[in-house]
């Protein structure tokens, strides 16, 4: 089974996807995290710094491209062919107000007709293999029929759903009926995605979807970096493999560039997913966010490590939480 980490803004960066796959090799593939061209098509340097070959040695990375603007996609697909990459996703389920607005992202599910617009000229003129992470609407999964028409037509490298509408955000419970008609006489590979947290999690998927071969996980993977071994049967995580990894991560993560504070900051983020593998450690996680600065940063983390119980098999809960 093909098994892909989930582009997360925030989280899953160069220097993230640079040591989890030195530490945790398990994954088939990364999505980077959205870039959004200008109307030229033109990427930020900052994101073409992220996706260069130098920062992704041996990384088999998907780039993802958020726009509207057919012509915008086609010259940020042909830098990124440039770079090497074969294959770029299209953004069809970011579901942020301001995204949403501009009729990006999930925003572009609204409209099936300029949906189909967009891609007829897209799939006329890239020189990439091009796949789309799609929402299955965005009110209402009632709508995915009709976008799955749309998609029907071009020769999509994968169609990865995320089973929510955009209303869902990421919290409502993920509709595997309405997965269901992505299956069904697919003409291309389809990925799954949506709190799969645990191997009970994608075992149960299987069972329903007995030919699924491609799943994608974002935030489970970004609580346990050891998911993916784990979901082959591995070991799961230690405190002392994490302990590393962090340490690596934060290491990278300076070395990168970037100032302490932003770096700890980022740091927090993560953290915000992996706490749920230290249950009953509300007070040294306080302590945690509380940190200020590198050092407070660096002895609140050791303070974790040394003083609360560490759980591999306690999940992140996503929207099974009340
Ligand atoms: C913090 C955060 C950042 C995300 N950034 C992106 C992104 O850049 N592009 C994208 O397509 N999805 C993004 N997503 C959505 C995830 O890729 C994924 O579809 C979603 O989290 C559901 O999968 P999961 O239940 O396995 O986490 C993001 C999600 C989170 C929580």
């Amino acid at each position: 089974m093909q098994l892909s980490f989930a582009p997360m803004e925030g989280v899953t960066g160069a220097e993230y996807r640079r040591v989890h796959r030195r530490f945790f090799p398990e994954a088939d593939r990364y999505y980077a995290p959205f870039l959004s061209p200008d109307a030229a098509g033109q990427i930020k340097r900052s994101h073409l710094r992220a996706l260069s070959p130098e920062e992704n040695k041996g990384l088999p990375l998907v780039p993802q491209i958020l726009t509207n603007s057919a012509p915008s996609f086609l010259a940020a697909a042909k830098t990124l062919a440039e770079l090497g990459y074969a294959e770029v996703d299209l953004n069809a389920g970011c579901p942020s107000g301001t995204v949403v607005s501009k009729h990006k992202g999930a925003g572009m599910l609204g409209d099936p007709a300029a949906l189909d617009a967009f891609l007829d000229e897209v799939f006329s003129g890239t020189p990439v293999a091009v796949s789309v992470k799609t929402r299955l609407g965005l009110s209402s999964a009632a709508e995915f029929p009709a976008l799955l028409a749309v998609y029907r037509r071009y020769p999509l490298a994968e169609l990865i759903v995320h089973a929510r509408d955009r209303k869902g955000m990421y919290q409502s419970a993920p509709d595997r009926e309405a997965f269901a008609l992505a299956m069904e006489n697919a003409p291309w590979p389809v990925c799954y995605n949506g709190d799969l947290f645990s191997a009970e999690d994608l075992a149960s998927l299987r069972r329903e979807f007995p030919t699924l071969e491609r799943v994608m996980l974002g935030r489970g993977a970004a609580a346990d970096p050891a998911l993916f071994r784990v979901l082959r049967g591995g070991d799961p995580l230690s405190r002392e493999e994490l302990r590393a990894f962090h340490d690596a991560l934060l290491d990278e993560t300076l070395a990168g560039g970037l100032p302490p504070l932003f770096a700890v900051a980022r740091m927090k983020e993560l953290w915000s997913y992996l706490i749920c593998l230290f249950p009953d450690s509300a007070r040294l996680y306080k302590a945690l966010n509380r940190s200020r600065d590198l050092a407070a940063y660096r002895d609140a983390v050791s303070a974790l490590f040394q003083g609360a119980a560490f759980d591999p098999s306690a999940r992140f809960q996503g929207s099974r939480l009340p």
